[in-house]
């Protein structure tokens, strides 16, 4: 089925190079997990909320190295265009089941890019009163930013190139690869 959103090719012009292997992102979260866990040790009970779809590998991979409480819920968060492109604009097409008031909750996100994203989400999740909020990213486009956004811990910080795989996608494609690859066209 072809989507209106689906433009990659299905015999993609373009290769994949491995970035950051499997193997050096499960090292990484090993030692992200017991940051978080030192910094939430006292909670009841830690939200971990993850943007969908991107943050979904990571999510699964981070919640299985920590040693708390947690529950797990989705936001899915999407900026939109249509003659808005330049006000980014983001907009919740899918809200979290429960409530976040009085709660710690960790945010999971793919890629800081722009930093729109996040920095929207993190306002909005705010407005719920939350005990503590934090966020954490796999990975981070620092030279693309353009709002002063930055999670409060980062996987990688990578340099302007079009990634996909580990949860990330290109128009749909290639978010079951295992390891972070860099888009490269033929
Ligand atoms: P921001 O609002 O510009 O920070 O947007 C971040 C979102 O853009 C991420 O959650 C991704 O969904 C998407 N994105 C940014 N860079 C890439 C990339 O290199 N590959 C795929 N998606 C990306
Ligand atoms: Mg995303």
């Amino acid at each position: 089925m072809t989507q209106a959103n689906d433009t990659a090719p299905a015999s993609p012009p373009y290769v994949i190079d491995v970035m950051i292997s499997a193997k050096s992102i499960a090292a990484r979260i090993e030692d992200l997990a017991k940051t978080i866990q030192s910094e939430f040790k006292d909670t009841d009970k830690l939200v971990v909320v993850g943007l969908l779809r991107g943050s979904f590998v990571f999510i699964a991979d981070l919640v299985r190295e920590l040693d708390l409480p947690v529950e797990v819920d989705f936001l899915e968060a999407s900026s939109y265009g249509d003659g808005m492109e330049s006000s980014r604009e983001v907009r919740i097409l899918k809200d979290l089941r429960g409530q976040i008031e009085g709660r710690d909750v960790l945010v999971v996100e793919d890629i800081v890019d722009t930093g729109h994203t996040l920095h929207q989400v993190i306002d909005m999740l705010n407005t719920r009163k939350p005990a503590r909020l934090r966020s954490i990213a796999l990975l981070d486009k620092p030279s693309r930013r353009e709002v002063d956004m930055k999670a409060d811990w980062t996987g990688f910080e990578i340099p302007d190139e079009f990634v996909v795989g580990y949860g990330i996608d290109y128009a749909q494609r290639n978010r079951n690869l295992p390891f972070i690859g860099k888009v490269r066209f033929t």
